[in-house]
């Protein structure tokens, strides 16, 4: 678990509650508290990692894609802040989600963890992309974009990002058969490019993309190796520590190598090209 971070911690909004460190309770100043938003906390690594971040003493927005989940979440989650409602495989929902956060003021740290599974098989969205392409990769994209610019941003991505094709013409899986493994492996190196580009871009926010290991969640399997507090770990250091350099994409708890196109700066703009087209919505300079 990381430690309290103290620099990058400093919390410009009113505190929610006391501190208490070392048995000294502190002001209601909220110092050491961040406003930490994840998209899909109601499970797995998600909710693994909005646990560990209000003991903490973390201010965490939870997210579940409709009522019934936002209601199971708060039960799982009785110490979270809020719960913001959104289905990510709509474009439209989730361009509502980026306003409904934005209503709730600028978060320190916003973790794109939400996602489908390869084994999932096609569906199509109501706006005719491939859900899984809509919910992994643009609905990150698109919150990226709407949300007001956080003091960092975390993305979730996966080492199965290696056997994804850096081939952007037909992300949403119009014109190929699909193929679940593949596009699940795409929109994890899509989320490392993405990360990468937003670094870029952005130099003022540090971006980093993260493999939480091969855990045991409805995603990963019941057979999976990693528990789910060790899953949540590499992203709950990014979330909340000090010093964590931008760019890069984490696993285990320090840099790793990734498929070459998430450093090459052609493929990241190409990529966020076809974002723009599919979403409407453009990176901000
Ligand atoms: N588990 C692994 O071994 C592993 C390995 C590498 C990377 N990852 C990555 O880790 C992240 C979390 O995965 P996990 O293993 O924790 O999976 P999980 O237990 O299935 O949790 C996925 C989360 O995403 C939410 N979600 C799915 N579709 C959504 C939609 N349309 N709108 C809003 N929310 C939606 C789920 O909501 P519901 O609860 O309502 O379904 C759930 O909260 C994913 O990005 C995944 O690619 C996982």
């Amino acid at each position: 678990m990381a430690s309290w971070p103290l620099v990058s911690c400093l919390r410009v909004q009113a505190s929610r509650h006391n501190t208490s460190i070392s048995g000294q309770t502190l002001p209601d100043c909220n110092i050491y508290s961040m406003r930490i938003f994840i998209t899909g906390s109601t499970d797995g690594i998600g909710l693994a990692s909005a646990r560990a971040l209000i003991s903490q003493g973390h201010s965490v927005t939870i997210h579940a894609r409709n009522a019934s989940r936002a209601a199971d979440a708060k039960a799982a989650l009785p110490k979270a802040d809020s719960v913001l409602i959104g289905d990510l495989s709509s474009i439209a929902q989730t361009k509502a989600l980026a306003e409904a956060a934005n209503k709730t003021g600028r978060f320190d740290c916003v973790m794109h963890n939400a996602g489908l599974g390869y084994q999932h098989g096609s569906r199509k969205t109501e706006d005719g992309l491939e859900a899984l392409f809509a919910v992994n990769s643009l609905a990150p994209y698109i919150l990226t974009c709407l949300m007001e610019r956080p003091k960092r941003l975390v993305y979730v991505s996966s080492q199965l990002h290696s056997g994804g094709s850096d081939e952007f013409g037909d992300v949403e899986w119009k014109r190929r058969r699909y193929d679940s493994m593949q596009a699940y492996s795409d929109s994890k190196l899509h989320n490392a490019i993405l990360a990468c580009a937003v670094a870029r871009r952005w130099p003022n926010v540090p971006s980093n993309s993260v493999h939480p290991g091969w855990v045991k969640t409805k995603l990963g399997g019941w057979s999976a190796p990693v528990d789910l507090d060790s899953g949540a770990k590499t992203q709950v250091y990014l979330a909340s520590a000090d010093d964590i350099g931008t760019g890069q994409y984490w696993a285990n708890m320090k840099p790793a190598m990734t498929h070459s196109a998430v450093g090459n700066v052609g493929k990241q703009e190409e990529l966020l090209k076809r974002y723009h087209e599919l979403s409407g919505v453009a990176l901000p300079e």
